[in-house]
C-alpha cells in the first residue's frame, strides 16, 4: 500500500518517528512530505536525526505566514506533488496543524482516502485554529484513529461512526520509547548542557518547574502572555522555559521574573527527562500535558479548556487559564504522590493498530 504522509510541525515529527517505522516494517511504501511549517534546526531537523526518521522525500519549504497564506501555499504544492508523482492509495496526517488541514483538503479534492492520527480531539473552542483544523480533517477522513474513548464519543456526537478506530496514543508509544533515556539526573543535566550550549544553565541545583507556552490564544495577546509570566513568578521553585520561537520576540521585550530561566527548545529525550525530573509542568501544549501525566509529574495547564480531559483525573492536571492568582494557587495544590490507578493509560502499540486497520482496508 502506498501512503503519502504529510508532516510539518514538531509534534508531528515525533508521531511520525513512531508510525513510519511500523509502516515500513509492515511493508507499506511511504512517501514523507515535510511542508516546512517548522524549519529551525531546533524545531525540525534535529527530530529527524534524534528519532532516526529518514529525510523527507519532499520538502515544500513553506515557512511561516498568515493561516490562509500558509495553508494555501501548502495546498498548491501538495496538489502538484500528488498529481505529478503517481496517485498514492491514501494520505496520512497527524494532529491539528495547518499542515494537517492542507493535506486533508488536498486529498479530499483528489478523492484520496485520508487517515487521521489523533482524530476526535475537541476543545470545543472554535476560536482556536487547531480546533477548526481538527473538525474539518475528521469530517474528511476515511480512517479516524482516536487516542482516547472521549475522542470516539466526540466523533459520535458529530455523526462520525464509520472508520473510527480506538487505537491509543502514538505519543504514548513515543514517550515510552525515550522516557528512560537518561540513567540519572546528572546524566540528563549533562545532556541538557550540551543540547543548549553555548547557552548556559543558570538555575541552581534542586527542584524546578518546567514550562512551555506557544498557543496563539496565549501569545497573540501581550497582556495574556504577561499574565502567565506573572503567574510563573509565583512558583516556589525556579522555572525552566524552553522557548518556542513564536514567543522569542515577546521575551526579548519583557522584563522577566528572575526565577524564570529561558532556554532554547531542546531535543525530545532531554525534554522527556526534564518532564520526569521536574516537580511540576506548566504548559499550554497538548503533548506536554499528556507526557506529564504519563510520567507522573503534576501539570498546570494555562488554558481555559483541554482536549485531554483524562489528564484532569484527581487534580493531576489543573486548568488555570491565564490568571496569575489562579496559577499561583495551583502551585499550592500540586499533588505530591501519584494517585494510581491513572485513568488514561492507552494501549502500548497504537502504531501497530493503525497499520492493522490500513491493511484490513486494503484487503477488503
Ligand atoms: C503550530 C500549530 C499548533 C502546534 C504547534 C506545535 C497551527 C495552526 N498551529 O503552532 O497546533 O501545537 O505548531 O509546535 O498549525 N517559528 C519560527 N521557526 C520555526 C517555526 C515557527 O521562528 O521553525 C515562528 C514564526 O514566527 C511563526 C511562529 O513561530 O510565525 C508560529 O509558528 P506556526 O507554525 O505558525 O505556529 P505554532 O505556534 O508553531
Ligand atoms: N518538545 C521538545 N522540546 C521542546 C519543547 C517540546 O521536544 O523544547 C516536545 C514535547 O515533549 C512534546 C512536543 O514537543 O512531545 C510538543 O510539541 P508542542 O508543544 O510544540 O505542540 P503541541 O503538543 O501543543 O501540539
Amino acid at each position: 500500500m502506498k501512503i503519502l504522509t504529510v508532516v510539518g510541525a514538531r509534534p508531528q515529527f515525533i508521531k511520525a518517528g513512531i508510525v513510519s517505522k511500523t509502516l515500513a516494517a509492515r511493508g507499506f511504501v511511504e512517501t514523507l512530505v515535510h511542508t516546512g511549517q517548522h524549519y529551525d534546526e531546533r524545531m525540525s531537523g534535529r527530530f529527524f536525526s534524534e528519532l532516526d526518521i529518514p529525510a523527507p522525500h519532499h520538502h515544500l519549504g513553506i515557512g511561516s505566514s498568515s493561516h490562509g497564506a500558509q495553508t494555501g501555499r501548502m495546498m498548491e504544492q501538495l496538489e502538484a506533488l500528488i498529481l505529478s508523482s503517481g496517485h498514492p492509495d491514501a494520505m496520512l496526517v497527524y494532529g491539528d496543524t495547518n499542515s494537517t488541514l492542507a493535506g486533508a483538503l488536498v486529498a479530499s479534492k483528489l478523492n484520496l482516502p485520508i487517515a487521521h492520527v489523533e482524530a476526535g480531539l475537541r476543545s470545543f473552542n472554535r476560536a482556536m485554529p487547531e480546533e477548526v483544523n481538527r473538525v474539518v480533517t475528521d469530517h474528511l477522513s476515511t480512517w479516524c484513529f482516536c487516542p482516547t474513548a472521549t475522542a470516539v464519543t466526540n466523533l459520535e456526537h458529530e455523526g462520525i461512526r464509520s472508520g473510527v478506530h480506538l487505537c491509543g496514543d502514538v505519543m504514548y508509544e513515543a514517550t515510552l520509547h525515550l522516557a528512560q533515556h537518561f540513567a540519572s539526573g546528572s546524566a540528563l543535566m549533562d545532556a541538557l548542557r550540551r543540547d543548549i550550549a553555548p547557552h548556559p544553565v543558570t538555575w541552581p541545583d534542586g527542584p524546578f518547574l518546567l514550562a512551555t507556552i506557544h498557543r496563539a490564544e496565549n501569545t497573540d495577546h501581550p497582556e495574556r502572555f504577561k499574565a502567565i509570566l506573572d503567574g510563573l513568578s509565583m512558583s516556589p521553585n525556579p522555572v525552566v522555559l524552553p522557548a518556542h520561537p513564536r514567543i522569542r520576540p515577546m521575551l526579548d521585550r519583557l522584563s522577566l521574573p528572575p526565577t524564570v530561566h529561558i532556554i532554547p527548545p531542546v531535543g525530545y529525550a532531554v525534554m522527556l527527562g526534564l518532564v520526569r525530573l521536574a516537580s511540576g509542568v506548566v504548559t499550554d501544549s497538548g503533548g506536554l500535558q499528556k507526557e506529564a501525566y504519563w510520567l507522573e509529574t503534576p501539570c498546570i495547564t494555562v488554558r481555559d479548556e483541554t482536549e485531554w480531559v483524562e489528564t484532569l483525573h484527581d487534580g493531576w492536571n489543573q486548568l488555570a487559564g491565564a490568571d496569575p492568582a489562579v496559577i499561583g494557587s495551583a502551585f499550592g495544590r500540586l499533588p505530591t504522590a501519584p494517585t494510581k490507578p491513572f485513568g488514561f493509560m492507552p494501549p502500548r502499540h497504537p502504531s501497530e493498530r493503525i497499520a492493522d486497520a490500513l491493511m484490513d482496508a486494503r484487503r477488503s
